[in-house]
């Protein structure tokens, strides 16, 4: 059982997908605090909800980011974190937070990274025309939407797609495989080589 930390701005379908596969089983693994980047976020309600203890920063907390990173950190080391969950966190982690966490912070990008990183992955794609475009989980580096590659997931454009009727695809796709992913970690099958590569190992018969 791994114990995570979540960290989120916006609606946290993300979060809620990884409280419900905790709570039907399919992931073994509890989560110990939802830290949110904005104080309006309804992750916080999702996280609340499930009886999760959460912590709200504002815009004022991070006019010093090493400083943010560095109480976020805190706060995750209050309750013994093993890992850090960026489910839609719209900021960089920084070095206090990959000093405390190394290799175990995981972020996940509604594309195929290297592929449109940033905050609009699935319009960026749609935009760009490209006709397959899909979901990445890895593990957060000190830039923004890069870092070791655990899993990703393919998504066909379609011709009668519509911006929305994408972004629906997507996020199903990310609901489904975030979880799973979390469940090779919580296993001790995850790793990354001298290389920087990441081997999954399979599972045991
Ligand atoms: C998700 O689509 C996630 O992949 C994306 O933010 C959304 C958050 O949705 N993250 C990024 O774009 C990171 N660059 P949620 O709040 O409903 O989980």
């Amino acid at each position: 059982m791994i114990k995570l930390g979540v960290l989120l701005s916006g609606s946290g379908s993300n979060l809620q997908a990884i409280i419900d596969a905790i709570v039907e089983g399919r992931l073994n693994a509890s989560i110990e605090l939802v830290v949110s980047s904005r104080p309006d976020a309804f992750g916080l309600e999702r996280a609340q909800k499930a009886g999760i203890p959460t912590v709200a920063l504002t815009r004022e907390t991070y006019i010093d980011p090493l400083a943010a990173d560095a109480l976020i950190c805190e706060e995750l080391q209050k309750v013994n974190v093993d890992y850090l969950v960026m489910a839609g966190y719209m900021r960089m982690v920084r070095s206090p937070l990959l000093q405390a966490f190394p290799n175990r912070i995981i972020n996940i990008h509604p594309a195929l990274l290297p592929a449109f990183p940033g905050a609009h992955g699935i319009a960026d794609a749609f935009a760009a025309g490209v006709k397959v475009t899909g979901v990445t989980v890895h593990f957060a580096s000190e830039i923004y939407d890069t870092g070791p590659i655990i899993a990703q997931r393919a998504i066909e454009v379609r011709e009668d797609d519509t911006l929305e009727s994408l972004e629906q695809r997507i996020h199903s796709v990310e609901h489904q495989l975030y979880p799973e992913v979390l469940q090779l970690i919580a296993q001790g099958r995850v790793s990354i080589r001298e290389d920087g590569v990441v081997r999954i190992e399979e599972e045991a018969t």
